[in-house]
């Protein structure tokens, strides 16, 4: 699967590697030479996905927490000698709709999808002369707002224009905006409510949204490092904008009603298939 690529030498964090996208991203650099620092709150998965990336170092950290943020660079410096990129595929995704989000909600979607990012890079930035390079996890969701996604949708749109000022304010170094669809299994949705799940799942029909097929999370942690590869291979080119999705056809407006229906009884999760992580019937 993939592309030959040779990420050896190039010192990279990976910020949210606990799991999902970060996890497979993390799995992805190691395996094609690349050192690696892997940032989460869960010290026991950062620690296992160094084991199988057979080296690097676990930094538990969150995000949340502004001497954290700092740290995490410090730490990452002393470990690997220095940074030579920071991803972020790090995020939570609460799901409500706007009328019932509560101002907890709003604050930690933003303190961990767009102010922790922030302050990781700043720290980054302080701490390295040479030019680095810096990937930020976005979402389709900024082009296409969703039912019960605001909160989510609004914070990736501050990190897209927190992105455009640091490249404004930061010409020596690359900010690339990473942008990915439906990407699973991930944790992303595990704390979604079932029944706002159920509320919004046909609504998501009306934009097509949900595609019959997913992403595999390690397919996207493989095209992640490639993109990585590929901006380090062209150091005079900034590689801004890239885009990831699916290459599938929405799925129908029957499925969909189907699929709310059965989040609604609380029976959607035994129609995903753990290893794909799209929905079957
Ligand atoms: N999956 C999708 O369909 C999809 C689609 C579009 C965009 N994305 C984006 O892709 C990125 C990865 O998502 P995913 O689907 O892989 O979800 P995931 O499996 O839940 O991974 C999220 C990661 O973020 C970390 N994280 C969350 N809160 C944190 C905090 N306060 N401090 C430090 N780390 C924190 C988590 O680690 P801990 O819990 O250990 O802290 C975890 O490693 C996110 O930016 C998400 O918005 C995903």
């Amino acid at each position: 699967m993939g592309i030959e690529i040779n990420l050896k030498g190039r010192r990279i964090v990976v910020v949210g590697a606990s799991s999902g996208v970060g996890r497979s991203t993390a799995l992805a650099v190691a395996a094609r030479g690349g050192e690696i620092a892997v940032v989460g709150r869960r010290a026991q998965q950062l620690e296992e996905v160094v084991a199988a990336a057979g080296g690097g170092v676990a930094i538990p950290a969150d995000l949340r927490d502004e001497d954290a943020c700092a740290r995490v660079v410090t730490a990452a410096t002393d470990a690997l000698g220095s940074v030579d990129a920071v991803l972020f595929p790090v995020g939570i995704s609460p799901l409500q709709m706007m009328t019932r989000l509560t101002a907890a909600t709003w604050s930690t979607a933003f303190a961990t999808n767009v102010t922790g990012p922030a302050l990781v890079t700043a720290a980054a930035i302080r701490a390295r002369r040479e030019p680095g390079l810096f990937l930020y996890v976005s979402s389709a969701n900024v082009a296409q707002p969703a039912h019960g996604m605001g909160a989510y949708g609004a914070s990736k749109a501050a990190l897209d224009h927190s992105l455009r000022t640091w490249r404004l304010e930061h010409p020596e170094h690359r900010f690339l905006r990473l942008t990915i669809g439906a990407t699973m299994p991930t944790e992303i949705a595990n704390d979604f409510d079932h029944t706002v799940l159920g509320e919004v799942l046909p609504k998501w029909a009306s934009n097509g949204l949900v595609t019959a097929e997913y992403m595999h999370v390690d397919d996207v942690g493989v095209a992640i490092a490639e993109t990585v590869a590929f901006a380090f291979a062209h150091p005079a080119i900034a590689v801004d904008d890239v885009t990831l999705n699916p290459a599938s056809a929405p799925v129908d407006a029957t499925t969909l009603a189907t699929m709310g229906e059965l989040a609604t009884a609380g029976d959607y999760d035994d129609h995903i298939d753990p290893v794909t992580g799209n929905f079957k019937l």
